[in-house]
Formats: structure tokens, C-alpha cells, sequence
């Protein structure tokens, strides 16, 4: 700080580590409460107690993260192994951003035919594969 005594130097550094200590009180308790919400939506939609999360600012921003956090369980799940293209299957009724999300991964999307209820169901999705 030019200009000023040391006196005034040290207050700002005092005021400037009690704002860093503040930040990361309130950002720990927030990560707290997101991990509760986050398990009680867990329960109840009957996922396995290591399921986790994290929330994003809107849908386009939590499809990618979904399609992402996706690769990298399957990744995982292969030992590693990666096959030469990745697919992604989706119905024309999927939401656009999905599409996006998979473009911008260099993933290829597999288009299945949606059931009568626009959904996408697991013979379909066999026999596209
Ligand atoms: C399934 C789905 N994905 C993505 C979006 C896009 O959300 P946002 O505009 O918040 O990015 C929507 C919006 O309605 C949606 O329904």
C-alpha cells in the first residue's frame, strides 16, 4: 500500500484475512448444506448412499456435468479402458442442450425411438445397440 504507514498496512492485512476466514466459514457450510440436500434427494429417489453431487446454475450447465460425471464413471467402470468413439443415447424428445453437451464432449449421440410416452426404454436402446 503506497502512502500509508505501516500501522494502516497491517490493519488491511487484519481486515483482509478475517474476510478470507469469513469466506471459508461460509463456503464450508454451504458445501454442508448442499451435501445434505443433495443426500436427501439421494434417499428419496432411492440412489445408493455413495451416490453424490454437486448443484449447477441451470439445466444446460447440469446436463453437461451429468453427460461428464457420465464418461467418467464409465471410464472408471471399464478399468480405464476407453473405446474409440463414446456414445450417448438419447430420443428425439431429450432436451436440445444435451445434444450441445455431447457436441462439445466430441461425443456421438445414438438417436432411439422413444416409446409412445416420448420415453426412451431399455429394448429399444438393446436394439439400437
Ligand atoms: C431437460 C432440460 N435441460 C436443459 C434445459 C435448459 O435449461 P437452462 O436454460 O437453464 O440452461 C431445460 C430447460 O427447460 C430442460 O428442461
Amino acid at each position: 500500500m503506497h502512502g500509508h504507514t505501516d500501522e494502516t498496512e497491517r490493519l488491511a492485512e487484519q481486515i483482509l484475512a478475517y474476510a478470507e476466514d469469513r469466506f471459508r466459514l461460509e463456503g464450508a457450510s454451504a458445501v454442508y448444506a448442499e451435501n445434505q440436500a443433495l443426500r436427501w434427494i439421494s434417499d428419496l429417489a432411492g440412489f445408493p448412499a455413495r451416490a453424490g453431487g454437486a448443484f449447477v446454475q441451470g439445466g444446460t450447465t447440469g446436463n453437461l456435468s451429468a453427460l461428464v460425471a457420465a464418461r467418467h464413471t464409465a471410464a472408471a467402470n471399464r478399468g480405464g479402458e476407453r473405446p474409440a468413439r463414446w456414445k450417448v443415447a438419447a430420443t428425439s424428445q431429450a432436451h436440445s442442450s444435451g445434444k450441445r453437451a455431447a457436441r462439445g464432449m466430441d461425443v456421438d449421440v445414438l438417436e432411439i425411438e422413444p416409446d409412445a410416452e416420448g420415453r426412451l426404454r431399455g429394448g429399444a436402446l438393446r436394439e439400437a445397440l
